[in-house]
């Protein structure tokens, strides 16, 4: 029997930074995949604070609760909508650690429970030329080799500190609608995948 019920995403940006332009991306981004049909849960990093990765930490005690919180919420969508920011040309150390705890198995449970099988599509904004394209090289070429597959489709948002309003909208309707392009994509496939 197909599947009908609409695909769920997890959408949510690698800033924890308040002002952050990823976020705002990623609220703008979060709208653009409702309306394409998915059923969203928007969250930010910040109500997840985990500490670094520690494999010592990891033996004595497990997974720690913001972690296990993190990869539970992973694990039960179908697909993710991150927007990161580019830190050095990579992704910041904030993201990289969220995404390597929610890459932990729990005693019992199957490698990359969060990961495998799973779809993604990325999106960046900085205020610089290149919107910050380069660190989505790195979370493109990372989630594909923990089974996650990487939509083609992205979209960066270069001068992002003059891209959006007051309202926290974006000024330009072609990066608006660039931005609903992706997410509609991520969907479609999102759903077929599902099917
Ligand atoms: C940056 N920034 C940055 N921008 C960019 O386009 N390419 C880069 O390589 C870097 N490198 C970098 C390293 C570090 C450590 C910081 C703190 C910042 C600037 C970055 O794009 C800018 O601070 C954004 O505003 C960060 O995203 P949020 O927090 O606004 O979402």
């Amino acid at each position: 029997m197909p599947n009908s019920t609409p695909p769920k995403i997890l959408v949510f940006a690698g800033s924890l930074r308040r002002g952050s332009f990823n976020k705002k991306l990623a609220r703008i981004a979060a709208e653009s995949v409702r309306k394409a049909g998915a059923q969203v849960t928007h969250i930010e990093l910040n109500e997840f604070p985990m500490p670094l990765y520690d494999g010592d930490l990891e033996a004595s005690e497990g997974i720690p609760e913001p972690a296990l919180r993190f990869k539970e919420l992973m694990k039960s969508h179908d697909g993710f909508l991150i927007v990161s920011p580019e830190y050095n040309s990579s992704i910041p150390g904030t993201l990289k650690n969220a995404l390597d705890w929610a890459s932990r198995s729990s005693p019992g449970e199957p490698a990359l429970a969060a990961y495998d099988g799973k779809i993604a599509a990325l999106m960046s904004a900085s205020p610089g030329a290149l919107g910050g394209l380069r660190g989505l090289v790195h979370l493109r070429a990372m989630l594909g080799n923990i089974k996650t597959l990487v939509i083609p489709e992205q979209q960066a948002v270069s001068k992002a500190n003059e891209a959006f309003d007051d309202e926290g909208r974006l000024k330009d309707p072609k990066t608006q609608a660039a931005v609903d392009k992706v997410a509609a994509r991520l969907v479609e496939l999102a759903a077929k995948l599902r099917a």
